[in-house]
């Protein structure tokens, strides 16, 4: 996929169209500008390792296109579809998050190269589909804690009593879906939610092969299939 150099504008009166023009923002990420409103996670700037990541696995890993769990605006799958070249399914379960990954490929002149499925993770993907970069940001917050971050909507940060029912949701996925010699990157709550992560993967035929800290509170972790002996 190339970046497209139709412009905001354009995007924003789609967004306008579609019933999502309360205060529109937009954010650079990395080559791509990426439009969202209140109603979904605000892009983090530091979530474009995960991107950059992504497309450095992508020059390794077999062919095919690139899934990504709990999508939200889209910014992170469709930074690394552009710089892969990868065809990309998004998955996410908030109609207006949806809308945005659609408006945010369109903008990114990669419409055509998107499948933007909203619905539960779960379901989401038939069960004969296989992909060998499976990107993954889940809500990982625990349920007691959601109130220290009042700007962010709820069910993008709520990761059930312990935090990790949505990790544990796409390390199902990943587990069922990556392609043998894939690679799956998963945002965690930092070192803490890695370890719990290395004994979620165990009976799934997965394993934490690498990592990258960034803080306490913020770490992404890649995941591949165990080897057959
Ligand atoms: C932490 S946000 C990540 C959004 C985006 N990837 C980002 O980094 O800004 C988690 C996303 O997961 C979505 N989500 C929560 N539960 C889900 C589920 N069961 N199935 C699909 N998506 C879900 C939310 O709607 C939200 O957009």
């Amino acid at each position: 996929m190339a970046p497209a150099e139709c412009g905001y504008k354009h995007v924003v009166s789609a967004i306008a169209g579609a019933a999502l023009a309360e205060a529109v923002e937009s954010v650079d990420f990395g080559v791509l500008t990426v439009a969202f409103n209140r109603r979904v996670l605000r892009p983090r700037p530091w979530t474009i390792t995960q991107a950059n990541w992504a497309a450095e696995a992508a020059r390794s890993v077999p062919a095919g296109p690139i899934l990504e769990l709990c999508a939200g605006a889209g910014h992170i799958g469709l930074l690394a579809g552009v710089l892969s070249g990868r065809r990309l399914v998004q998955v996410d379960s908030d109609p207006s998050a949806c809308r945005f990954a659609q408006l945010n490929a369109e903008q990114a002149g990669v419409r055509d190269q998107v499948d933007v499925r909203c619905g539960d993770i779960g379901s989401a993907v038939m069960s004969s589909e296989r992909f060998p970069l499976i990107i993954a940001d889940p809500p990982y917050i625990p349920s007691a804690d959601i109130g220290r971050f009042p700007d962010d909507p709820p069910a993008a940060i709520d990761g059930g009593e312990d935090g990790v029912d949505m990790i544990r949701a796409c390390v199902d996925v990943a587990s069922g879906h990556l392609s043998e010699n894939g690679a799956c990157l998963l945002q965690v709550r930092g070192p803490s939610q890695i370890a719990a992560l290395e004994s979620l993967v165990e009976s799934r035929a997965l394993v934490v092969r690498d990592a990258q800290v960034v803080d306490d509170e913020r770490a992404i972790a890649l995941l591949e299939r165990v080897a057959d002996n």
